[in-house]
């Protein structure tokens, strides 16, 4: 018998088209998880902005695709012209180191809360970018919690609508 692991989880849900504006954002942790998703972007003639907060500002820009802008964050962790590049976005993808999921999530969600009296569903997705023990649903380790149903990230993630997840 030969066990073999494939892929797990489904792709980002990206509203895919030429001109449509995308943001994504790596909050202290490496942006690989977005860069599939930004090269398939850029081929399709989209506008992408990666911004990299923190240590992720010190990974090389030789592994971003060269048609993304990417910005840096300032020392004191804040992103020059963050409001602006918020309503420029027609989708955004935020990944974040695990530990940190819960503040650098809300962050967002709370900045573009205050940009728009609602936060549009299929606008703002959290990548749950975790380690998943069976890649199957059946241990349970990667559940997030969510507002009604809780989601398992290896099924129907690793990017979740954070309209539906319980944030902080
Ligand atoms: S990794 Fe086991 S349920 Fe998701």
């Amino acid at each position: 018998m030969i066990s073999l692991l494939g892929p797990v989880g489904s792709p980002l849900p990206w509203v895919r088209g030429a001109g449509k504006r995308l943001l994504l954002i790596a909050h202290q942790a490496a942006p690989t998880p977005l860069l599939f998703l930004a090269q398939r972007a850029v081929e399709v003639a989209a506008e992408v902005v990666l911004v990299l907060l923190g240590p992720a500002s010190e990974y090389p820009f030789t592994g971003v695709p060269p048609a993304v802008e990417v910005l840096q964050s300032e020392p004191d962790g804040t992103w020059n012209d963050a409001t602006n590049v918020l309503s420029w976005a027609d989708q955004l993808f935020v990944v974040a180191d695990e530990a940190l999921w819960p503040e650098a999530f809300s962050q967002v969600y709370h900045q573009i809360q205050q940009q728009r009296s609602t936060v549009p569903v299929n606008f703002v997705f959290g990548v749950f970018d975790l380690p998943f023990p069976c890649g199957t649903g059946a241990c349970l380790a990667c559940m997030v919690r969510c507002k009604t149903t809780n989601r398992l990230a290896c099924k129907e993630g690793p990017a979740l609508d954070l309209t539906e997840v319980l944030l902080a």
